[in-house]
């Protein structure tokens, strides 16, 4: 595909998605009714159950299935010696460089390289224009190569505590959760008694004064992360990174996402982190190209290092049984090595999203093509839609409620729908990704049966209206 074509082909998918999250309540641009505020969104109803159920999903198979993690909820302000000692304070930049032409601000990293020296096209008041590019790369927007020079932008969010700004009482909004866990190792492991390996787990919204916000809920400043620090022998770590790389690989394609739109990526040398010692990317095939949605690194143990540097406090684990090398004897201190698996949450509602979106066109007895999200049913925001068939038949109405609220006191999602005729129900709970509807009608009244429809394939299949509950539950299980 040519450039252009494809292009197009990614914005299209892209607004499409935007277009239905507007319409349907997933997202929404923030303070809308005020311009809109960049980079920042809010989540409607469904948009709210799709990143709930996603980070429940999460938690789940991350703490809840398991015997060597832990959770913890961390305040989003912590000390700012914390983000002095982990780094951030000194080093969380990213180069930063101004267009002169068409003044858009951007990130050098990002931008298209081009060969110093070279002679570049681009268009600057109507007219194409040729100039020299004397840095490598050109404007993202206008692809002039007339740059300011690049200058290091720090992400972190500052604000202050207390009522007067001292100056000495700056404080930081968490750029990302990681580090709460690394300040409570010594808590959380001897209250809770945990040998290495063990993992603490945390979610939530971290900050970040992103130069370039790009692609929707992709990068914003105001995000959700999952992370979950991996506390190791340093000898286990590389089979660990091993292991978690894959583990977190197969989540997503447990919950549906397709395989041939995944891929892992090792870091090269020269895109690690200083302080890791091997990262995988696990990639989507975004509309744009394969991006990032999680990183699984071997972070050494580099941060408990800092943070016990920096605090004063001793963070090593003591392993009673473990020979020391020097003594020779019984027992001895270390520092956990970490393997960190960093998900963003609200980078995976929209990889989820684009992956079940789906058009089918017209077909042989069905005129209207559709639009449906065929999302896994534990992550679709509603997962049953209750629809009586007459809305002016008080016994159908009546009926379907009574299983809406059997449906909500078994914890399952449920909602009512009345309104246009049944064709068109379908239609809004296909696009809004609910795996099942169904449907009380005439019939129902003689002999106690409803008809339940499948979202992926539209069959109808006849229930007994009491197994409902159970037929739904177990669907949504398998
Ligand atoms: N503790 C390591 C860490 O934070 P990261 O690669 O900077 O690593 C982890 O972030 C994940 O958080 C990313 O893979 C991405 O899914 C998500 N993320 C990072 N910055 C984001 C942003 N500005 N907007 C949305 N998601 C973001």
């Amino acid at each position: 595909m040519g450039d252009k074509k494809k292009n197009s082909a990614e914005s299209d998918l892209m607004q499409k998605i935007v277009g239905l999250c507007k319409r349907r309540g997933f997202v929404f641009q923030s303070s809308e009714i005020y311009g809109g505020l960049k980079s920042a969104y809010d989540y409607g109803p469904l948009g709210v159950e799709l990143k709930r159920n996603v980070m429940a999903e999460w938690w789940r198979s991350m703490v809840h299935e398991r015997e060597d993690v832990v959770g913890l909820d961390a305040s989003i302000i912590m000390s700012p010696k914390v983000w002095q000692a982990s780094g951030h304070v000194g080093g969380f930049s990213d180069p930063l460089v101004d267009c002169k032409d068409c003044k858009t601000r951007f990130r050098a990293d990002k931008a298209p390289v081009v060969e110093k020296g070279a002679e570049v096209k681009y268009r600057a008041q109507g007219k194409t224009v040729t100039g020299v590019a004397n840095q490598p790369y050109v404007c993202p927007e206008c692809g002039s190569p007339n740059l300011s020079e690049e200058r290091e932008f720090n992400l972190l969010f500052k604000t202050n505590l207390g009522p007067v700004d001292t100056g000495d009482s700056t404080v930081y909004l968490r750029p990302e959760t990681a580090q709460a866990m690394f300040v409570n190792f010594l808590n959380v492991q001897s209250t809770y008694r945990l040998k290495p390996p063990f993992g603490i787990a945390q979610q939530g919204k971290s900050f970040r004064n992103e130069i370039t916000v790009e692609h929707f809920i992709f990068r914003s400043c105001e995000f959700e992360q999952m992370e979950m620090e991996y506390f190791c022998p340093p000898e286990e770590a590389p089979n660990w990174l091993d292991y978690w790389k894959q583990e977190r690989f197969d989540w997503y394609v447990r919950l549906g996402c397709k395989k041939e739109n995944l891929r892992l990526r090792a870091h090269e040398d020269d895109e690690l982190a200083h302080y890791a010692d091997g990262c995988y990317d696990v990639e989507y095939k975004y509309p744009w190209g394969w991006d990032e949605l999680e990183g699984i690194a071997n972070r050494t143990n580099y941060d408990l290092k800092k943070h016990q540097e920096a605090s004063g406090k001793k963070l090593t684990y003591f392993d009673p049984v473990k020979i020391n090398p020097e003594t020779g004897k019984q027992g001895v201190h270390y520092l956990p090595y970490v393997i960190e698996p960093a998900a963003g949450a609200t980078r995976t509602v929209l990889m989820f999203l684009l992956d079940a979106y789906d058009e089918e066109p017209p077909s042989e007895g069905r005129k209207d093509g559709r639009v449906v999200l065929r999302l896994h049913p534990r992550l679709a925001p509603i997962k049953v839609a209750l629809l009586p068939l007459v809305k002016k038949d008080e016994w159908l109405t009546g009926k379907a409620r009574e299983i809406v609220k059997d449906f909500l006191r078994n914890g399952i999602n449920a909602f009512y729908d009345e309104k246009d005729a049944i064709g068109r129900r379908y239609a809004r709970q296909d696009e809004a990704g609910t795996p099942f509807c169904i449907t009380v009608d005439g019939q129902t009244k003689e002999d106690g049966t409803v008809t339940i429809r499948y979202r992926d394939d539209m069959r109808q299949d006849r229930i007994k209206l009491e197994e409902a509950v159970h037929i739904v539950t177990s669907k949504i299980r398998e």
